[in-house]
């Protein structure tokens, strides 16, 4: 009866099938807990391993900025085509609708207005807030070569040792200061600083050679759309930092000041996750502006 215990305990124990141990599908965020890992899943697709992160969060420092006047309106549609939303607790918790689906990315750092020197910014969520709202992860500025640069390195990893605690990951964004030249050397130098002292993942500009910049940075970057420009640019501009290694985008303003928001959102995912050409996209952005 030997015989039938074998292929009995064979068919239980399935002895010829090895435990499945692959790593985990985004760059740098292997050895991090199983909460950190399935919060970053939230917001980088596994399949495609990107994400298209819609920004709105400029409030926090520039008030009601153009096409962000009546986020209820403006936003709120566009939402469930995002992978996920970058914004402000008060937003979050005034204007989102808590049956959302989408992962949020909470802007944590703040203090100084447009009026005001803008590096010298603060922490400013307390981490029992971020688990409260549930946030994916939690976003703050950090203005390397700005005036307060020190104060803005320790808000960042602060916050990271605090939502370490929690299994909570950090967007690191960099701040380009109006006197630095925004060059792949500068952003390399502000990337690599950022993921050298713990942010999980990392917002920055497209810049020439921004291939130097993701190869140099053991963690996900994601680029920042920056100031409006023509849709066929902006979706060049996608394109050619997701060939250069970029995990995603991190679009605002060439999302919703576009004359066709939804539109553009569709056409940069279609760049970002199905590897659809910038011609293509500008041409889908067309189409679906004229239906
Ligand atoms: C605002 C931000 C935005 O999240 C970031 O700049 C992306 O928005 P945009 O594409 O409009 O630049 O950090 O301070």
């Amino acid at each position: 009866m030997a015989e039938h215990d074998l292929s009995q305990k064979e068919k239980l124990y399935h002895l010829t099938i090895p435990q499945e141990n692959s790593p985990f599908f985004l760059k740098g965020s292997n050895n991090y807990d199983w909460g950190m890992k399935n919060r970053l899943a939230r917001i980088f697709n596994p399949d495609s391993g990107k994400t298209v992160m819609l920004a709105f969060d400029h409030g926090y420092f520039q008030g009601p900025t153009s096409g962000l006047e009546r986020i209820d309106v403006t936003i709120n549609p566009l939402a469930p085509h995002a992978d996920a939303l970058m914004c402000t607790r008060g937003v979050l918790r005034s204007l989102i609708d808590p049956a959302t689906q989408k992962s949020v990315v909470m802007r944590a750092s703040g203090g100084p207005s447009i009026l005001k020197e803008l590096s010298d910014e603060r922490i400013a969520v307390d981490v029992e807030d971020a688990l409260r709202m549930n946030v994916s992860a939690v976003a703050v500025q950090v203005f390397i070569g700005g005036e307060f640069e020190t104060q803005s390195v320790t808000n960042m990893t602060t916050l990271v040792d605090r939502c370490n605690r929690y299994g909570i990951p950090v967007l690191g964004v960099t701040a380009v200061g109006a006197q630095l030249t925004r060059d792949a050397r500068y952003i390399g130098l502000a990337s690599r600083i950022l993921a050298e002292l713990g942010a999980a993942f990392i917002k920055t500009y497209y810049v020439p050679d921004f291939e130097t910049v993701t190869a140099s940075c053991p963690v996900p970057v994601v680029i920042a759309g920056g100031k409006k420009l023509d849709e066929a640019a902006a979706l060049t501009m996608a394109r050619n930092a997701i060939d250069a290694g970029a995990a995603g985008v991190d679009m605002g303003r060439n999302i919703f000041q576009s004359d066709a928001p939804l539109a553009m959102l569709t056409a940069v995912r279609k760049v970002v996750h199905e590897n659809m050409s910038a011609e293509h996209a500008f041409e889908l952005y067309r189409e679906l502006k004229n239906r």
